[in-house]
């Protein structure tokens, strides 16, 4: 079980998670076996890709997402109830300059009506599902949600909610922290309502003047969250900060530490937990302009950018929970006697996260072989790569 490109998905093949509409009503379940029709059915729903059962060989394989689909469901639901009654209230003004956008949100009116919707009242009960489902788990899946131009930033705020809580329980955060820091992540996005759907879908390279707009996001998402809740609106304000103080809006600065005091200038800890976790959500999810990064590649970059984009020591702990090779992704065998063999993960090792067991099923003419079982912990010089087709 893992994603397919939509273009090489064929007839016969089984579904592995549910689709849902917009309104989240279940359009194909899982299990059901996929017809050209329901193929152009999911093309025209924006998918990408999808998660399939592909044979017997890897049916047992189950890539499970941390939290279920009904949470989900329902997060995502309330969270498209929330970002849209916001629009309409900005309606009116969110085509001005930032200056006038400003003068608004931050008029008496505005806040009283905003505050009428009860953002966070509302999402409250069905968070405290999510965490405690995250606090049942070990190990992130790697794979995270698959996502369409239609649901893309539900189902990405949901992702970095996960990898978030995850973050704040291996550091020992108490309950009331991980409510405050998930809060803060389902909504870490909301000031990109005032930006045009067309700027952030943009497939091009963005100009300058989009560039700038799409900088104020987490400005315009502070302003309006911050009365509430100062402590989760750090993640609204600071998820694009970076160690190197290159980040924006504000350019603040980190020391790569966990555990230090509060400072001026310097990011909190809760900017620093979920500006990892939308980095290596954004890097790994389908976009509208292109499809998402093996879960490796995107791995190896999150290494890359420690010190001076991510604080190091919080990187290092998420690499701890965070598989290269998630359960049943595509494999390729890079040396040695199985060279260029294909098959799949078969079971991840918590001792030893990037050494999985491998199950391989093709060898390098493609042909199908009796599948063998590899432990890569035992088996150390073999190296392999996640492999999309
Ligand atoms: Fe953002
Ligand atoms: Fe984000």
């Amino acid at each position: 079980m893992y994603p397919v490109n939509i273009e090489s998905v064929t007839p016969g093949m089984k579904l592995g998670v549910p689709i849902r509409d917009a309104n989240e009503n279940i359009l194909l379940n899982r299990n059901i076996v996929i017809t050209d029709r329901y193929i152009n059915r999911l093309k025209n729903l924006g998918y990408q890709s999808v998660i399939v059962l592909d044979d017997e060989d890897t049916a047992d394989l189950i890539a499970e997402d941390n939290i279920s689909e009904h949470t989900r469901s329902v997060i995502r639901a309330k969270l498209k109830n929330s970002f849209e009654l916001s629009e309409k209230m900005i309606k009116e003004f969110k085509d001005e300059s930032i200056k006038e956008i400003f003068k608004n949100i931050r008029s008496d009116k505005f806040k009283k009506n905003f505050n009428k919707i009860k953002i966070y009242e509302n999402l409250q009960g069905v968070i405290g599902q999510l965490i405690e489902q995250v606090l049942s788990n070990d190990v992130l899946n790697g794979l995270n949600s698959l996502k369409t131009y239609d649901n893309y930033t539900y189902n990405h705020s949901i992702d970095v909610v996960i990898t978030s809580v995850m973050l704040g329980k291996k550091l020992g955060f108490s309950v009331s922290m991980l409510d405050e820091l998930a809060l803060g992540c389902i909504m870490h996005d909301i000031g990109k309502i005032f930006i045009d759907r067309k700027i952030l879908n943009k497939q091009n390279k963005l100009t300058p003047e989009e560039f700038e707009k799409i900088k104020e996001h987490p400005t315009l998402g502070h302003e309006i969250m911050a009365e509430r809740r100062i402590l989760a609106s750090h993640v609204t304000y600071q998820h694009h900060e970076r160690q190197d103080g290159k980040g924006y809006p504000r350019g603040l600065i980190g020391n790569n530490r966990v555990k230090r005091e509060p400072e001026i200038g310097i990011m909190s800890i809760f900017g620093e937990i979920s500006a990892i976790a939308d980095v290596h959500d954004a890097m790994i999810s389908d976009r509208v302009y292109r499809r998402g990064f093996p879960p490796d590649i995107v791995i190896k970059f999150l290494i890359n950018s420690a010190g001076v984009h991510l604080n190091r020591e919080l990187l290092n702990k998420f690499l701890k929970f965070t598989p290269m090779y998630p359960v049943g992704y595509k494999i390729q065998i890079l040396n040695g006697g199985y060279k260029d063999y294909f098959g799949v993960v078969a079971k991840i090792n918590s001792e030893n996260l990037n050494r999985p067991i491998i199950r391989i099923l093709y060898d390098h003419d493609k042909e199908k072989i009796e599948p063998k079982e590899i432990d890569l912990s035992k088996e150390k010089d073999i190296e392999i790569k996640c492999i999309k087709d």
